[in-house]
């Protein structure tokens, strides 16, 4: 039988608990590779004692035998990989012949950083709430056809030209715009070029490496960062990341076509949260949202931030289904709504006297939109030991078939916990067994 391939996709604002999912799929596929973003993700692995956030490298790399990628859309910051890359020598995980980058990935400048940090202290009050690791600038260089490439870094003489031609433009809006220092092309070549030489061992055409690896019988996975609303074409904009998160977006950022994918899987947590700035429905300021957060410890992974919390939006994800293609669904951190005595789905927004399901285009209209709920009874007592659907508190139960009635998508698996085997696993993602809900 064919082995199935597939993405894997946030359906919220990032931090739906991907890098647990992609750990526990990843027995199930050869290759797993990242489309998009940089390490403004943080993909959190429990395994045993060890818990370990990966920015960049795919949380599927604690898989010994399976390969590991960085497609050609996503951004690195050298001096990051290298970290996480040296993090998981010391834990003796081996990364020769299993982890490999695409040549054509864009590099993440110290001047990105910089330039990311000085914008949003220039938007002030209207800030987005980046994670300040210079993604959209690597992204905007991209675009602009100034970016470097990872290819670039082993050739001396076009690099050295490129930032040259680069910081042209930026060390006008570093000086005269922003008040910062400028850059010396001088002073950046040195460092990055021997990164380039530490970086060439893993270098590859990902895209053709996943083809070749796919028709000889392979399978593959594709970890979405960041999540459906931070997509910067369908998300909350301007709050957004500046990628395609959707599921549209691997693939042109692994460099395969559509007719690929078997399988799109979302993940969503039981509940909402959202770090940064941009309009958010159903959060919950103070009193239950502060409960959720310190129960869920929701705090960013990259930034430590505080992520806003609030309730479960069946609308977005409805959205989100139809913007990705979703065929399963992945619920996590149920276990921390127990304890709540009454549960909140958003199931409409009332907007200028009428009821609406999707959130209005413009962020003005966004603005005045108001939730509508229905209720649910909440169930006590810790569930996170428990290992079968039917064993969980009946409230949880029908709080878990409401979410699907309404959102339309089957669910895949329930998360209770960060460990591995805290996992009911209701309908296998990769062979179809008959559903249990
Ligand atoms: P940037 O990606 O750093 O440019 O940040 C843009 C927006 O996306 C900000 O609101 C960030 O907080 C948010 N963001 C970026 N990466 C993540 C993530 O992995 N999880 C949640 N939010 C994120």
């Amino acid at each position: 039988m064919k082995k199935k391939n597939i993405i894997v996709v946030g359906l919220q604002w990032g931090d739906e608990g991907k890098g647990k999912i992609v750990d526990l799929l990843a027995k199930d596929v050869d290759i797993i590779a990242r489309y998009q973003g940089g390490n403004n993700a943080g993909h959190t692995v429990v395994a045993g004692d060890l818990s370990l956030v990966f920015r960049l490298i795919p949380s599927g790399i604690l898989n010994e035998e399976k390969i590991c990628l960085l497609g050609n859309g996503v951004v690195i910051d050298p001096v990051v990989l290298f970290e996480e890359l040296d993090n998981l020598k010391k834990i003796n995980i081996k990364i020769k012949d299993r982890f490999f980058v695409s040549n054509k990935c864009h590099i993440i400048m110290p001047y990105h950083k910089r330039l990311d940090i000085a914008r949003e202290r220039l938007r002030g009050a209207g800030m987005i709430g980046t994670t300040g690791r210079g993604i959209g600038p690597t992204y905007e260089d991209k675009v602009a056809r100034l970016g470097i490439r990872a290819i670039d870094l082993l050739d001396r003489q076009l690099f050295y030209d490129k930032i040259v031609l680069s910081l042209k433009e930026k060390n006008y809006l570093f000086k005269n715009v922003l008040g910062e220092n400028v850059f010396d092309p001088d002073e950046l070549i040195e460092d990055y070029i021997n990164y380039g030489k530490k970086l060439k061992e893993y270098l590859v055409d990902t895209s053709r490496f996943i083809a070749e690896r796919l028709d000889s019988g392979s399978n593959l996975m594709l970890e979405g960062a960041q999540g459906t609303f931070l997509d910067v074409d369908h998300g909350t904009y301007p709050y957004v990341t500046s990628s395609n998160t959707l599921a549209g977006g691997a693939f042109a950022g692994a460099g395969l076509g559509p007719t690929r994918i078997d399988e799109v899987i979302g993940i969503t947590k039981a509940y909402t949260t959202r770090v940064g700035e941009g309009y958010f429905p159903t959060e919950l300021k103070g009193g239950t949202g502060s409960i959720i957060r310190d129960k869920g410890e929701e705090f960013g992974s990259v930034t430590g931030r505080p992520r806003r919390c609030g309730w479960f939006d069946a609308n977005l994800i409805r959205e989100a289904k139809y913007l990705n293609g979703v065929t399963g669904m992945i619920i996590t951190k149920l276990d921390v709504l127990s304890g709540l005595p009454e549960i909140s789905i958003c199931t409409g927004y009332m907007f200028r006297g009428s009821k609406i399901h999707q959130l209005p285009a413009s962020f003005s209209e966004c603005c005045e939109v108001k939730p509508l709920y229905e209720e649910m009874p909440g169930w006590e007592g810790d569930i996170s030991g428990i290992r079968s659907f039917k064993d969980l508190p009946v409230n949880s139960q029908k709080y878990i078939l409401r979410l699907e009635e309404l959102t339309g998508i089957p669910v895949n698996i329930v998360s209770l916990g960060k460990e591995r085997n805290q996992t009911l696993i209701l309908n296998d993602v990769f062979c179809k067994s008959p559903a249990v809900l």
